[in-house]
């Protein structure tokens, strides 16, 4: 009797959700089932399949975490790899009335368009994976799979210690962005040694089975072989097992990736020296849920990119990556003692992100020795010993230029302090030397500066002339934004860079360039691509000086968004600026707080920014927060 009770209430339940979802489908409106219960938000995740372990281990973290928030309900949908059926389940969850999308997207450019969709249309959108085309969406969660494979080539190179060899690429799903990425990364390394001999087997897809008959099927040719890539957890696994029933599961090594830590999976192979290595492949999900809370409750500091950092795995640390899997992080309050190299004052840019610092420091409750380096190499290396020396517990530099730090960071790391990379990149012989980069992408900075110019100033019958004012020589924005910019230049005809100097970020330098270029040539220029605001607005002054007039006569675009850089587009003086967001404070301080409480850290966090031109600037200006 019960029984039958329980299954007519069931029953009952489902028609009246199919009845809701019915209701939804004519009437186009969201409707929002009311199965939120005690749920405050409620989050769809699209998920491109559920047929590959990575995919099923991203659910799983996703709805673990998502279980230690009472206010929230996830409902998670299976594209089966169909892009039509991804698309179709992100509408069932719109009309589902979901507060935000995480979405792990089958195919990147396919799923663009309905991901901008979502995202113009007002719901917060989180991606993961693979990722999509441009930068329509809340934020990005994902590995670093060039760097996987990048890991998984330096692996296998030392498995080889030196000797020639032949390695088989035994990849899966071949055609998606990850395995691309990861094949890329891994070539790029063992390319570099003449006596390796490369072969390949591509599958369309990952299955263990599949990986089995495809090893199997090179019985009579594998004794040349002396390793093995396999680009995943399963594919390491039916390889594996196809060599151990030929007898030569000894005379192959195999490096694996994705590093799941299930039994009889990847790491538990390294353990059992099944396999040589394996390459981890966080999935992020328990970063996409507290991101997402972030987002909901509309909190400060939610980066645009997170990219997640990848491990070797071997058999000597094997058991001390699956103890830090279940390290339980405590953040216990306590005061954190952090020094911090800055560049300088070169620039408004730089005063807003030292008050950014400055003020985070005090809010995270972290004690913070602030050194002002004055655009010296020598003095940011001096100040970062004179950390060393007082134990600060975290060490954080914006360096002026890119490169000679190898030497005071082994030094930091010999002490045993980490050192996190705020603004600006370093690029060292040696790796892992610092820890986490948290900042801008500079190199899409200068494309968006292009791309701009492109779509808003066209060559009508000529060449447009551009003279560039560039940052430091030798500094990451300055590399980046100038390598950026003439990425996009080569694919627009009708312009050319005739004119390119460094003015070193500052307003006297930007003036004194277009001073100097007038007086040694006539007036030629039809645009100004500036790396920064305060070079463009000292252009602005030396050009209204000598009666050209700035945003009319020549074009000027730029970058950082500064507020000033809002005034001119106002007063028609300024024709675009690309944002370049100087308040690195919060996502900064909140990253080392949870690197002390012991959380791993990602490689990078990239900040969110945008492009501004004159249609918005009076609208936005006094929202400006720099
Ligand atoms: O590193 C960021 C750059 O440094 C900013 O674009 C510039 O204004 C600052 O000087």
């Amino acid at each position: 009797m019960r029984r039958n009770i329980i299954q007519a209430v069931c029953v009952m339940g489902a028609l009246l959700l199919l009845f809701a979802v019915c209701i939804s489908a004519c009437t186009g409106k969201r409707y929002r089932v009311d199965y939120r219960d005690e749920a405050e938000y409620v989050i769809g995740v699209s998920q491109a399949n559920m047929r590959e372990a990575w995919r099923l281990a991203l659910i799983q973290e996703i709805e673990e975490e998502a279980a230690k928030y009472q206010n929230i309900r996830i409902i998670t949908t299976d594209a089966t790899a169909d892009v039509e059926k991804q698309k179709q389940d992100v509408e069932k969850l719109l009309q589902f009335g979901i507060d935000l999308l995480i979405i792990s997207p089958c195919d990147t450019s396919k799923l663009t368009e309905k991901v901008e969709e979502v995202y113009q249309g007002g719901t917060p959108v989180i991606v993961m994976d693979r990722g999509v085309e441009g930068f329509e969406y809340s934020l990005f969660i994902g590995p670093d799979n060039d760097m996987i494979g990048r890991q998984a080539g330096e692996t296998v190179m030392e498995l080889l210690n030196g000797k020639a060899g032949t390695v088989l690429k035994l990849c899966g799903n071949i055609h998606s962005i990850q395995s691309q990425e990861r094949i890329q990364g891994f070539d790029s390394i063992v390319e570099k040694e003449p006596r390796i001999t490369l072969r390949a087997q591509y599958m369309d897809t990952e299955l263990k089975d599949t990986a089995y008959d495809v090893v199997t099927a090179m019985d009579g040719t594998l004794e040349e072989i002396d390793v093995i890539f396999a680009s995943s957890d399963y594919v390491a696994q039916g390889a594996y097992e196809a060599l151990e029933d030929m007898g030569m599961e000894k005379s192959i090594k195999i490096v694996g990736s994705e590093g799941f830590t299930g039994e009889g999976e990847s790491v538990d192979m390294v353990l059992q020296g099944k396999i040589a290595a394996t390459i981890s492949c966080p999935t992020g999900g328990k970063e996409a849920i507290q991101y997402a809370m972030n987002i909901l409750k509309q909190e400060n500091g939610v980066p645009k990119q997170v990219i997640l950092r990848s491990h070797i795995i071997t058999k000597e640390n094997a058991s001390e990556y699956l103890a830090g899997q279940e390290t339980e992080i405590v953040d216990n309050g306590q005061t954190i003692t952090v020094g911090y190299s800055q560049v300088g004052q070169e620039s408004q840019w730089r005063a807003a992100n030292t008050y950014s610092i400055q003020e985070a420091a005090k809010e995270f409750n972290i004690q913070l020795l602030f050194d002002d380096a004055n655009q010296s190499q020598e003095r940011q290396i001096a100040a970062i010993r004179r950390f060393i020396q007082e134990q600060v517990d975290v060490i954080v530099v914006s360096p002026v230029i890119e490169t000679g730090w190898d030497e005071v960071l082994k030094e930091a790391r010999a002490a045993g302090i980490p050192v996190v990379m705020s603004d600006r990149k370093v690029t060292t012989k040696e790796k892992d030397l610092t820890t986490i980069y948290i900042g801008a992408d500079f190199l899409e900075e200068g494309r968006r500066a292009m791309r701009w110019i492109c779509d808003n100033i066209v060559p009508e019958g000529k060449t447009l002339n551009i003279l560039e004012l560039k940052g430091n020589k030798g500094a990451s924005p300055t590399e980046e934004r100038g390598k950026g910019f003439a990425e996009v230049l080569e694919e627009c005809p009708g312009y050319q860079i005739v004119y390119s100097e460094y003015g070193n970020f500052t307003y006297e330098e930007g003036r004194e360039i277009i001073d100097v270029y007038i007086q040694e040539h006539a007036w030629d220029i039809d645009i100004i691509y500036s790396h920064n605001d305060d070079m463009a607005l000292g252009a602005i002054e030396a050009l209204e000086a000598h009666g050209i007039s700035p945003g009319t006569d020549v074009k000027i675009v730029s970058v950082d968004a500064t507020k000033d850089a809002f005034r001119a587009m106002v007063e028609g003086k300024l024709n675009c600026a690309v944002e370049c967001n100087p308040l690195l404070g919060a996502p900064l301080m909140k990253a080392i707080r949870d690197m002390v409480a012991g959380k791993e850290m990602p490689v990078r966090i990239i900040t969110e920014e945008k492009v501004y031109d004159q249609s918005v600037a009076e609208e936005l200006m006094n929202q400006r927060m720099y």
